[in-house]
């Protein structure tokens, strides 16, 4: 049993859709694009995953099914019902997938009250879990971008919550520890616990199998109404191993978002695509650059002639409480901070500034017109002399730029 398709999108997420929508804007016909997902529906916005779905028009979605082998020589993937279905071209938008407490050797996370948040199952799962602890205790596992989202979440929610990581401040891939300071304050006078330095060791469950309490290394014990795990992710790459070149733990592309077979390219979370003004490659994990590289493939696909390589400043954001922040460029070199970060609900940022040029820039707190500004900064990268002036200049320099 087979199906030839021209174009084959193989995963059904953030940069699927936009993929998809970008081949229907130009125009593909009925029977010419196939997307297959192991997921139960169709593509749809994972940061709110608020069921508003991708789906255009004329796209063959093979859904619930997963596909579990590739040959990019032959061009065939094999899918999970026993179908293989063929591909003149492959962009691969397998995206990632959540790292489970058993890699690091804790048991549990099949327990009805510990949760992960990638999917729309998980999201579901979470708000039952959610539901069934009125006013109870939780622990958030992971200082990242989970971690940090779930906790405002769970505390707008009235569940009390303790968060546990091993790094010294949260957000350690992103912040330097003066702004993670300033949300940490935040995050405590909203009722948060922090438990920073140690790891979760065990678990221990009823008789139903809930987890009742966690057991961290440094000997804590909490009791527990529910658990929440965000420790991070893998990109989904095991289908292409050995087949096509990988870096930085994902699909290795050019600028053109072509893999090394001519045939395949890799958008997304999954892609470590090539950052011009990095002069190195990077594996992005958020939806700015999944959007952006779907198109960008499509177009390098159905126009390569009139396509350039991929031009792209990374842009990172989050939205918790009242508190809203956005981050464009690179945070290397040193650390330039401008406005207010001792007090709540107040307008800050930082610059960073290496080799001379300013290459990442951080807000909390600004405007349309703010964050345009410092978007454009790190697009533009300006010279930049005397540190002392620039954080005399805080925000005005960007608006100056
Ligand atoms: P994505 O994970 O979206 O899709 C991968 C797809 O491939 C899935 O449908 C999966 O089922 C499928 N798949 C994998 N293997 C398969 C196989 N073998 N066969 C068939 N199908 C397969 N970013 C941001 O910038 N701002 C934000 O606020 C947020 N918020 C946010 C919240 C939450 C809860 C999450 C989980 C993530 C975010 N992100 C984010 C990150 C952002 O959502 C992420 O970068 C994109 O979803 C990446 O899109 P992809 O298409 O690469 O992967
Ligand atoms: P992350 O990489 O942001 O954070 C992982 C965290 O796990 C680290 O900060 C660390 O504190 C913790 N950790 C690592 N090892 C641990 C261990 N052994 N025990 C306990 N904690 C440990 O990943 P995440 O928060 O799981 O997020 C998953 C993905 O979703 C990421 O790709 C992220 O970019 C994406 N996401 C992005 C946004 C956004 O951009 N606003 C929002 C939600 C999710």
């Amino acid at each position: 049993m087979g199906r030839a398709f021209v174009y084959v999108i193989l995963g059904g997420g953030v940069s699927a859709g936009y993929a998809a929508l970008e081949f229907v804007r130009r125009g593909v016909s009925h029977g010419e694009l196939c997307i297959i997902s192991n997921e139960s529906v169709a593509p749809y916005e994972r940061p709110a995953l608020s069921k508003g779905y991708l789906l255009p028009e004329g796209v063959e979605l093979v859904l619930g099914t997963g596909v579990k082998s590739a040959d990019v020589k032959r061009k065939t993937l094999l899918t999970t019902t026993g179908e293989t279905i063929s591909y003149k071209f492959l962009i691969i938008a397998t995206g990632a997938r959540a790292l489970k407490l058993e890699e690091f050797g804790v048991n549990g996370s099949d327990a009805e009250n510990v949760c992960y948040l990638r999917d729309i199952s998980d999201a579901n799962r979470l708000v039952n879990a959610i539901q069934s602890s009125p006013g109870g205790n939780a622990v958030v596992i992971g200082g990242g971008y989970i971690g940090m989202e779930c906790a405002a979440s769970l505390v707008i929610n009235k569940i009390n919550v303790t968060m546990v990581f091993p790094e010294a401040h949260c957000m350690a891939r992103l912040l330097t520890p003066k702004i993670a300071s300033y949300y940490e304050e935040y995050y405590k006078s909203r009722g948060v616990k922090f438990i920073k330095g140690t790891v979760l060791s065990s678990f221990d469950f009823d008789s139903n199998g809930k987890v009742t309490d966690v057991t961290l290394r440094d000997g804590t014990k909490l009791s527990v109404d529910m658990v929440v795990v965000g420790i991070g992710i893998r990109p989904n790459t095991g289908l292409f191993e050995g087949q096509l070149t990988l870096e930085k733990g994902g699909i290795k592309v050019n600028g053109m978002f072509q893999s090394s077979n001519s045939s395949v390219y890799a958008i997304g979370d999954v892609a470590a695509f090539p950052v011009k003004a990095f002069g190195e490659k990077r594996r992005l994990e958020h939806v700015d650059s999944a959007r952006k590289s779907a198109k960008h493939a499509v177009s390098s696909i159905m126009e390569p002639d009139k396509t350039g390589e991929f031009d792209y400043i990374p842009f990172f954001y989050s939205r918790v409480f009242t508190l809203s922040w956005q981050f464009y460029g690179d945070n290397a070199g040193e650390v330039v901070y401008y406005g207010d970060l001792s007090a709540s609900g107040s307008t800050f940022g930082a610059y960073w500034v290496n080799k001379g040029h300013v290459v990442g820039a951080f807000l909390e707190g600004g405007t349309r017109e703010e964050y345009e500004a410092i978007a454009k900064t790190t697009t533009l990268r300006p010279a930049v002399e005397d540190l002392t002036e620039l954080e005399r200049q805080g925000l005005g320099f960007a608006v100056a730029v």
